[in-house]
């Protein structure tokens, strides 16, 4: 798919698409366009209202060129989350019949609106036409098209490019996720990321068996244990000659969660292929951030690993040792995200200076049980990351919520045995108590975040029947650190 930005339109496209707000302008603007395109004005009125999702299809006639226009409701919500949901279902349902040239008239919508709409609209024709059956024998392809955005407002074709890369990440991060574990292991998703770094222009070190062994990275390794598959420690970092400051990033990647001994119930278990959520989200970042050449250094480290079970599995009451030193008390092995974060955590806090440490994980049902689909929890004592991070969320519709991080949670790491224990028993607060485990192995690291996106990692989407990825992170990652680029130049 091409998508360029033009100021005006030259020849007629298949499908002239028309975004429209449900404003107090509504009317003036109908009025015109039926004006424009030969339409009746009152016919129009009384079938079109702009609700969110309402589509208007109408067909006319350049001459003699046949041509389709399409007048999508917008409703009157201004914010991206909203436009980008309903842009990107219509961009899926209306995919085969859209033509092979497409124009996306933004002539109807307010000037300081057009850069929001114009990134809106790439990264929803883009993600819109994404396609699920990656392993059907008999692949569907959806149609490629050319897309024309039509605008005079400044800047636009730098937004397009930005977000074409971003939409092309998202897609690649969601393959990621809805890959399945046997298409998807710790060594497979190194070698994604060392082909990424290869070709957007980072450094990758994965670190196998072995080598996780020699550095004695022994949680990771105690949960990989009851798996055939081998472990993998990924660290990737991306530098800019020009960057102020250095951002470290973790994801959970737990290629299949099965639980381990303390094994899950089978009827959602086929969603934790999905529990590489927060790895998927943090190798998307450092691959657009290297694609944008945003100017920060960042270094992500993915421990990855199956939690699987077999007679090695870790057995609930062990003890296991970790990289910090601390010895873990392992009440549940289904809280094995935990684990390998621990781990992931005091190695970066240990042979990394990092400004800012951001962890994303699809870490525990708690916190889809306290927030629902609909955010991310967000738990971090720094006021200003908690703020920074909401804001990001906020502007790119990928939310993100505070959860408190109070020392009284710390009762319920303290074990009899060993120096913490991965779970308090109680089915109480989890979510937090996940958390407060975590900062354990922080380091006292200052303007540290943790972000829970179990509920928000894999959902419901347009795309299918069945939850799948929704590629969440990526881009809250990247406004933030946006954000942070732009503050450093002002100061
Ligand atoms: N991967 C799961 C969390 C999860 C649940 C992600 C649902 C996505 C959807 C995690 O490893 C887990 O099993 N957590 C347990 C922890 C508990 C045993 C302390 C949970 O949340 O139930
Ligand atoms: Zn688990
Ligand atoms: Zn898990």
């Amino acid at each position: 798919m091409k998508i360029t930005t033009v100021v005006e339109i030259k020849s007629t496209p298949s499908s002239t698409i028309i975004p429209i707000f449900q404003d107090d302008k509504l009317e003036s603007n109908l009025r015109l366009i039926a004006k424009k395109h030969a339409i009746d004005f009152q016919l129009l009125r009384h079938d079109f209202k702009a609700a969110s999702n309402e589509v208007l299809t109408t067909y006319f006639k350049r001459g003699t060129t046949s041509s389709k226009l399409l007048i999508v409701g917008l409703g009157e919500h201004l914010e991206h989350g909203p436009i980008l949901k309903t842009l990107r279902s219509f961009f899926k349902t209306q995919n085969p019949k859209l033509g092979k040239s497409i124009a996306v008239n933004l002539a109807w919508v307010a000037q300081k609106m057009h850069p929001m709409l114009s990134e809106i609209t790439s990264v929803a024709a883009i993600v819109g036409s994404y396609n699920l059956g990656l392993y059907k024998s008999d692949k569907k392809t959806t149609s490629k098209f050319k897309l024309q955005i039509i605008s005079r407002a400044p800047g636009i074709p730098k937004v397009v490019k930005d977000a074409v890369a971003l939409a092309e990440t998202q897609v690649r991060v969601m393959d990621l996720v809805n890959a399945p574990a046997n298409k998807l292991t710790p060594k497979i998703l190194g070698n994604w990321v060392i082909n990424s770094g290869k070709t957007n222009g980072f450094q990758v070190k994965v670190l196998n068996k072995k080598a996780i062994e020699k550095m004695k990275l022994n949680a990771l390794l105690a949960v990989s244990q009851g798996s055939d598959q081998e472990p993998a420690f990924i660290i990737a970092e991306y530098k800019h000659k020009l960057a102020k400051t250095t951002v470290g990033l973790i994801g959970k990647g737990v290629t299949f969660d099965t639980g381990g001994l303390s094994i899950k119930g089978s009827a959602n278990m086929h969603y934790m292929k999905s529990d590489m959520g927060g790895a998927a989200a943090v190798l998307g970042t450092i691959e657009l951030a290297a694609k944008l050449k945003l100017q920060v250094n960042l270094v992500a480290i993915v421990p990855a690993t199956e939690n699987s079970v077999d007679a090695a599995a870790i057995k609930p009451g062990d003890i296991i040792d970790s990289y910090s030193g601390k010895t873990i008390e392992v009440i549940d092995t289904d809280a094995e995200g935990r684990l390998i974060l621990s781990d992931a955590l005091s190695y970066m806090t240990k042979k990394y200076s990092t400004d800012v440490l951001i962890d994303y994980a699809t870490l525990t049902g708690s916190v889809i049980a306290t927030l629902g689909y609909h955010a991310a929890g967000l738990f971090t004592l720094n006021e200003k990351l908690s703020k920074e991070l909401i804001e990001a969320g906020k502007h790119c519709g990928e939310r993100v919520w505070p959860l408190p991080m109070w020392s009284d949670y710390e009762e319920d790491l303290e074990s009899d045995v060993a120096d913490v224990k991965n779970y308090s028993g109680k089915p109480l607060a989890g979510a937090i108590t996940a958390a407060k485990f975590l900062e354990v192995f922080t380091n006292k690291h200052t303007n540290w975040a943790h972000i829970d996106i179990a509920g928000t990692a894999f959902g419901d989407t347009p795309f299918g029947k069945q939850k799948n990825a929704t590629a969440f992170g990526v881009q809250l990652s990247i406004e933030y650190l946006k954000q942070l680029v732009e503050k450093q130049k002002k100061a």
